[in-house]
């Protein structure tokens, strides 16, 4: 089969990445052609607060990469994005009672009808299994005979103002938006393997404005949270507890900065250009911080009783998790194993990109290329497992 042109762009709080890349959909792998990055203007915890500024940042990092495309898939957090899970039940009056594709978007439609407040949207609707006649555990039931088919599925929805902002800053640069992506499910894409997901994974992206977590158990996507601070409020914690500039604060955050304040030795100093700052102090503040992200973490886990079916663990992956002692605070605070990842399966010379900070952005490629194989496929449940956000967000407005 052809390989597929794919192109994405993780809109971040502190970087903008625009990425160009090819995939061979027999082996899951992205080749990435070009990277054009750069720093991210009119964002604030995930969210575009100044659309020209937005939309300038968004530009550069476009101009920065070889490659343009006329669509993109891109990135969305924030805040504003919550999730649940649901089940739906259709009784199928076809004829010879084999389920068909139109019976799934049938059970999709009726998922989506979830009630949520005024101004927020179904984004995604993932399933996570059938049950048919009463029997569990069918993944794909295209071609399967039943009457009752009963759906279990990961509801995941945003603010249509925010997830209109985002699309408006992007298509002002000249860039159609083909899908939008739930960005830690990109960089679940990125960093997971498959058999980290079957035997039940958490991923928690650190990013600069956010902290993203997607939890996966018997290889279904189980529970989405957004956590509104990152690696910035970090930075601003230390910025006000030593009294110095932001810019200061964070080239003491990533030279110096660990979470595991007891191992620093109390008195030992640290220096930044003529100025001394007690170390001890320095990682006091970064633990306390990164106490109450893994501790959100935990609560939004523990809420959705999923921290005894997390057997793989915790990914920790996004910029933020680069803070030395992230994992061991991490396996501390939620008591399972955590490592930090990376994107994995890049072909060429990736070195550059096998970074943390880049896994929503290589995750998008996955994650486009996935799903143009499968809706070129046509295959079952996956084609429209997760929906084109796009189309929706478009009808939203329609007529308005
Ligand atoms: N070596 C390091 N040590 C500690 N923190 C680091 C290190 N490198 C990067 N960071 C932090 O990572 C954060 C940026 O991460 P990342 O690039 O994943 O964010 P983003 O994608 O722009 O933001 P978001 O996903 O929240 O919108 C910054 O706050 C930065 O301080
Ligand atoms: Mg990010």
């Amino acid at each position: 089969m052809a390989q597929s042109f794919v192109y994405g762009i993780d809109v971040g709080t502190t970087k903008i990445v625009a990425i160009a890349g090819r995939v061979d959909p027999r082996r899951s792998r992205v080749e990435v052609l070009s990277v054009g990055e750069a720093k991210s203007r009119g964002l604030k915890r995930g969210v575009v607060v100044d659309r020209d500024l937005a939309a300038g940042a968004i530009s550069e990092a476009i101009a920065a990469c070889e490659f343009k495309s006329a669509r993109a898939v891109v990135g969305v957090a924030g805040g504003h994005i919550s999730s649940t899970n649901t089940e739906v039940s259709l009784l199928n009056r076809g004829r010879n009672l084999q389920i068909s594709e139109r019976f799934l978007k049938k059970l999709e439609a009726e998922a989506r009808q979830v009630r949520l407040a005024e101004d927020e949207r179904v984004i995604h609707v993932v399933p996570r299994g059938y049950i048919l006649d009463g029997s569990e555990g069918v993944r794909n039931p295209v071609g399967l005979e039943a009457r009752k088919v009963k759906m279990r599925a990961h509801i995941v929805s945003g603010a249509v103002s925010s997830i209109q902002n985002l699309l408006h800053a992007v298509e002002d640069c000249g860039v159609k938006v083909s899908d939008v992506v739930l960005e830690p499910l990109a960089s679940a894409e990125a960093c997971l393997t498959e058999q980290a997901r079957e035997d039940g994974v958490a991923l928690i992206d650190i990013g600069g404005g956010t902290t993203d977590i997607a939890v996966f158990v018997r290889g279904a996507l189980t529970h989405t949270a957004v956590v509104p601070l990152g690696g910035e409020s970090f930075t601003s914690d230390v910025s006000y507890g030593l009294k110095i500039p932001f810019s200061d604060a964070e080239k003491l955050k990533v030279r110096y900065g660990t979470v595991l304040s007891k191992i620093v030795d109390s008195v030992a100093p640290v220096r930044l250009g003529d100025r001394h700052y007690n170390a001890s102090f320095l990682s006091q503040i970064l633990e306390y911080r990164a106490r109450e992200v893994l501790e959100y973490a935990r609560d939004s886990m523990d809420d959705a009783r999923l921290l005894d079916s997390i057997p793989h663990g915790v990914v920790l992956t996004g910029g933020g998790s680069l803070l030395d002692g992230m994992p061991e605070l991490s396996e501390e605070a939620l008591g399972v194993r955590a490592a930090t990842a990376t994107p994995q399966l890049i072909k060429g010379d990736s070195k550059p990109l096998q970074k943390p900070q880049y896994s929503t952005a290589i995750g998008l490629l996955y994650f486009s290329a996935k799903n143009n194989n499968l809706r070129g496929k046509s295959k079952g449940a996956a084609t429209n497992s997760f929906g084109s956000i796009v189309e929706a967000v478009k009808s939203w407005f329609r007529g308005r």
